[in-house]
């Protein structure tokens, strides 16, 4: 008997047919790589119960209402974006090759295309229409005619560097399973582990069986620590800090959107996917800026049931190192003032990494900082010699 939540939707949707003949579909449609990874995550069941990309219906439904049109939450639109002129070539009904730099690694039976309003999915999703946000800029530049339709996934991109810590939902259910755990908490991060994150991770596992790290390494913005430095820094700080039984590091393919509070509700069902039952939200999980208060995305989860969500959500209070506590705190632990407090925001962090600076060992483990120094100055020499 399986103690995992059932996959979103109640089917894990698997789309990979590597052998499917190609050879009678002429046309095509290019993908970039934001759309790539979405095609992926359709194809091996992590954005279960999505079968291909966004209709008009499901698309408007999503924006509008958090919710895809038979009801089942739903809170980023997967959509497809193309440009005009390759609209004007398509036909209802036919396959296309789905290609990103000239390869093929997709088929889209095209059931409609339509025409987005752009500012209001801004609005709506995001919470703001201003260009300054990474993911309203992406949304603008990538193109304004959404092509929808069901999807197979005939080839899996190449995993690289990530080819042992890169699962799908299958796998990490078995694998949960094959651990014997009833419980998993899901941990999203797009930055360097630092002692906050590691505080409440280890804060939520003494309650649950298991602990699954799960870093997002899909498309980022360009000021956001390169995965592949990130990825070191998680072999080590696991090595060294965490017990190999209950903790299992695997990558969270997807591309960042920076929604905020809509970002959290779908990381917390891709993470049920995954078959975590459990998932962290803490201060301004996945925002940028100023964007969204500080707890808004854990309040919108009050929109829904944790049943109908299938996913417990485990908020977590800004956390810190206080020096009077000497040790990891939030506001509801620490009685202590603003001085007593180490408090970094990631930009200042970034900028003493680039700077050779040392944060300080109560910020981030020794060790992790050493990664992150090399990794940066090896980035920026490779960069400088172009
Ligand atoms: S995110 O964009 O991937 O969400 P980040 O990597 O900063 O950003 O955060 C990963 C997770 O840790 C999120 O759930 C976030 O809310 C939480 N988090 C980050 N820093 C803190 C902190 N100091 N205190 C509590 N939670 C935090």
């Amino acid at each position: 008997m399986s103690f995992l939540p059932n996959p979103h939707g109640g089917t894990l949707i698997q789309l990979y047919h590597p052998t499917f003949d190609l050879k009678s579909i002429e046309r095509e449609i290019p993908i970039d790589a934001i759309s790539l990874s979405d095609l992926e995550l359709i194809g091996n069941g992590l954005f279960s119960p999505l079968t291909g990309f966004l209709g008009k219906e499901d698309y408007e439904s999503v924006v509008e209402n958090m919710r895809l049109a038979n009801g089942t939450i739903w809170s980023i639109p997967i959509t497809l974006p193309i440009t005009a002129e390759i609209a004007q070539t398509l036909i209802k009904g036919e396959m296309y090759k789905l290609n990103f730099e000239g390869e093929t690694f997709g088929v889209i039976t095209v059931s409609e295309w339509f025409e987005p309003n752009l500012q209001k999915e801004a609005v709506q999703v995001y919470r703001t229409d201003e260009t300054a946000h990474p993911g309203v800029k992406n949304l603008y530049q990538r193109g304004n005619i959404y092509v929808a339709g069901d999807v197979i996934l005939v080839k899996k991109p190449d995993k690289g560097i990530f080819t042992d810590v890169w699962y799908e939902p299958k796998e990490t259910r078995a694998l949960f399973e094959k651990n014997g755990w009833k419980t998993v908490v899901g941990f999203q991060t797009r930055n360097p582990i630092h002692r906050a994150h590691e505080y409440i991770q280890k804060v939520a596992l003494e309650t649950v069986d298991g602990l699954f790290v799960n870093p997002l390494v899909g498309e980022t913005k360009a000021d956001d620590i390169p995965a592949d430095i990130r990825l070191k820094s998680y072999r080590v700080l696991l090595d060294n800090y965490y017990p190999k039984e209950r903790v299992h590091l695997g990558v969270y393919p997807a591309a960042m959107r920076y929604a905020g509070p809509r970002e959290a509700i779908f990381h917390a069902i891709a993470r049920k996917n995954f078959g975590c039952t459990h998932f962290i939200v803490g201060r301004d999980h996945a925002g940028v800026g100023n964007y969204y208060g500080t707890y808004d995305a854990q309040l919108i989860f009050n929109q829904f049931t944790e049943e109908e969500l299938g996913i417990k959500p485990l908020f977590f209070e800004h956390s810190f190192y206080c020096q009077k506590c000497e040790g990891m705190a939030s506001d509801k632990t620490c009685p202590h003032g603003k001085e007593d407090r180490v408090i970094l925001s990631g930009t200042k962090v970034r900028e003493m990494l680039r700077n050779g600076v040392l944060p300080p060992s109560t910020f981030s483990r020794k060790e992790v900082i050493q990664v992150l120094i090399d990794g940066l100055k090896e980035a920026t020499t490779v960069a400088g010699g172009r």
